[in-house]
C-alpha cells in the first residue's frame, strides 16, 4: 500500500530494528521521543508511565541477562523501559492500552528521526528483576523495554494479514 500522506508513510515504513551502530543518540534526540510519548492518549488523560533511561554497559548487561533479547539490548547505545505507574492507573485494561499507545508513539519517532528501534517484551516474564536493578519504586510496573539507535541492519519487507481477513463486518 503507497501512500504520500507523511504520518501513514511513517506508520507503514517502520519496521523493527535489532541491529545498531556504535554511534550515539544525544540527549537531546532522546527527549524528543520521551516527549512524543508523554502526548499518547490516556483514559482521563491519566498519563501512567514512567520511564527509564538506560546508556551505562554494566547496567545494560544485567538487563540483557534477563531476555533471550540479549545481543539486542547489549548492542543498543539506549534503552528505555516503559512503566505502568500504579499510583495512576483507574482501570487495568485502558491503562495498559495508554501504555500501548506511548511506546508506539516513540517507535514512530525514532523511526521519523532516522533511528531504528524494537519492542521488547520478552523480559517482562523477569519485570520484577528488572525494576530491582532500575531502582524503581513499588509503584512501577514493567510494561516494556525499548532499545534504540542508528539501524545497522538491513529493514525487513514486514508481513501484515490482509485486511478482509480481519474485518468480520460492514454493515
Ligand atoms: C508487545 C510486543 C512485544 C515484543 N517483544 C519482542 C521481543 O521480546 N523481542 C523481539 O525481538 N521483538 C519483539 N517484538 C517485536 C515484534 O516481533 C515485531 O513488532 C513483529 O514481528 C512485527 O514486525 P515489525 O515491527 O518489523 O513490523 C515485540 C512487539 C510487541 C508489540
Amino acid at each position: 500500500m503507497r501512500n504520500e500522506n507523511p504520518v501513514i508513510k511513517t506508520i507503514l515504513s517502520r519496521r523493527s530494528i535489532r541491529q545498531f551502530s556504535k554511534e550515539t543518540v544525544s540527549e537531546e534526540v532522546v527527549n524528543q521521543i520521551l516527549e512524543s510519548g508523554l502526548w499518547a492518549p490516556s483514559g482521563k488523560n491519566n498519563q501512567p508511565w514512567k520511564f527509564a533511561i538506560i546508556r551505562n554497559p554494566s547496567l545494560k548487561e544485567a538487563l540483557a541477562s534477563l531476555t533471550h533479547s540479549r545481543s539486542i539490548i547489549q548492542g543498543a547505545p539506549v534503552c528505555i523501559a516503559i512503566f505502568l505507574d500504579h499510583s495512576r492507573v483507574y482501570d487495568r485494561t485502558k491503562d495498559v492500552q495508554a501504555i500501548g499507545a506511548c511506546i508506539q508513539n516513540m517507535l514512530l519517532t525514532i523511526h521519523s528521526l532516522g533511528l531504528g528501534g524494537i519492542w521488547l517484551g520478552e523480559i517482562l516474564k523477569n519485570k520484577e528483576r528488572v525494576a530491582e536493578q532500575l531502582g524503581a519504586g513499588k509503584d512501577l510496573e514493567l510494561m516494556a523495554v525499548l532499545a534504540l539507535g542508528h539501524s545497522a541492519q538491513r529493514k525487513g519487507d514486514g508481513e501484515r494479514d490482509l485486511l478482509d481477513k480481519k474485518v468480520f463486518l460492514r454493515k
